[in-house]
């Protein structure tokens, strides 16, 4: 069953007028997007930063609104309900952030950053001490942990909290945006294997969103590579690692860090989101070193070029 589905998502940020132009522009942040989320799974959500993967998840958590298409949740739409429509369904999508050191209230300890979630859905107070105690447990915390303040944990400590926080409603859904990204490789390789443990023991649904292709590679079934606020790839992520169709996939595998290139640095311009004039064409055309004059007329369509393998690039289909 698809826990969430995404149809067309399209989202244009007002950008600010400048002293040089009257003209109001718009960035476009996420272009009619589409993505289903099967239950027990792991979408892996990759691109430079820009891209627009925390404006998606965003949308998802209904922090936003999109300029336009459909969110799916559960089978229900819940694009346009009412805040207090949407509150019974919002401890089923929980977030989970880069930086748990801003993301965590300095001045708040452990056990009240885990029960805010539990106090809001009105938890009864005499559960909400067994509660903690599970949760603190599930992430691999111990009691001790409990009577902290932030700054007294380690930076894996506090993902754990945040983690902790993100399952206190038991959500189905975890949207986990550069969750492991601030971390040191053998802590990131700790909470990945605890965000798998606890993926099977309550079955539950990831996006994991990332700009690093071998943590997106380890957790997840599924990979879709985001540019400029397209996907210009998506597959089984089996299948997107062996074979790469999209110049930027591939510009993104052969970036990746690894011990014969250690340290090898992604080398995309760095451009901005392009607004309402540059929507024409291809968005990665500036940068593909196999681009033709086909690419500058029309944004490709994300075409199936094998089972459930998906290639938005007029040069493969
Ligand atoms: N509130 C806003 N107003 C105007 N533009 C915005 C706003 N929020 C984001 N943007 C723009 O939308 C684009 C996508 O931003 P977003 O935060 O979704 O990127 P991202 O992929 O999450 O990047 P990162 O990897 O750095 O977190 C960027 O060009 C950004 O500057
Ligand atoms: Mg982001």
């Amino acid at each position: 069953m698809a826990i969430l589905k995404l149809i067309d998502i399209t989202k244009f940020y007002e950008a600010k007028r400048n002293i040089f132009s009257l003209k109001q522009s718009l960035v476009r942040a996420v272009y009619k997007v589409n993505l289903n989320l099967k239950q027990g799974t792991t979408l892996g959500l990759v691109g430079e930063s820009g891209c627009g993967k925390s404006t998606l998840a965003k949308i998802i958590l209904k922090l936003i609104n999109p300029t336009s298409g459909t969110v799916f949740f559960e089978d229900k739409n819940i694009t346009r309900l009412k805040e207090k429509d949407f509150r019974p369904l919002r401890r089923g999508i929980q977030i989970v952030f880069q930086d748990p050191y801003s993301s965590l209230s300095p001045r708040l300890r452990v056990k009240n950053i885990i029960s805010e979630p539990l106090i809001a859905f009105k938890t009864p107070r005499k559960e909400i001490d067994n509660r903690l105690k599970e949760l603190i447990y599930q992430v691999g915390l111990n009691e001790i942990h409990l009577e902290r303040l932030p700054h007294q944990l380690s930076g894996g400590e506090r993902q754990r909290v945040g983690i902790a926080r993100a399952l206190a409603t038991s959500p189905k859904l975890l949207v986990l945006d550069e969750a492991v990204s601030s971390l040191d490789l053998s802590t990131q390789a700790q909470v990945l294997n605890l965000l798998k443990a606890l993926q099977k023991k309550y079955k539950l649904t990831y996006l994991f969103i990332a700009h690093n292709l071998s943590v997106v590679r380890y957790i997840s079934d599924e990979v879709a590579v985001m540019y400029h606020g397209v996907i210009v790839e998506q597959g089984k992520s089996e299948a997107v690692y062996k074979k790469p169709l999209h110049p930027y996939t591939q510009l993104l595998l052969s970036s990746m860090p690894s011990p014969a290139k250690k340290g090898t640095r992604l080398s995309v311009k760095d451009v901005n989101g392009l607004n309402m004039n540059g929507i024409k064409g291809c968005g990665f055309y500036a940068n593909c070193s196999k681009r033709t004059d086909k690419c500058k007329c029309e944004i490709p369509r994300l075409v199936e070029i094998e089972k459930s393998h998906w290639v938005r690039c007029v040069c493969i289909v």
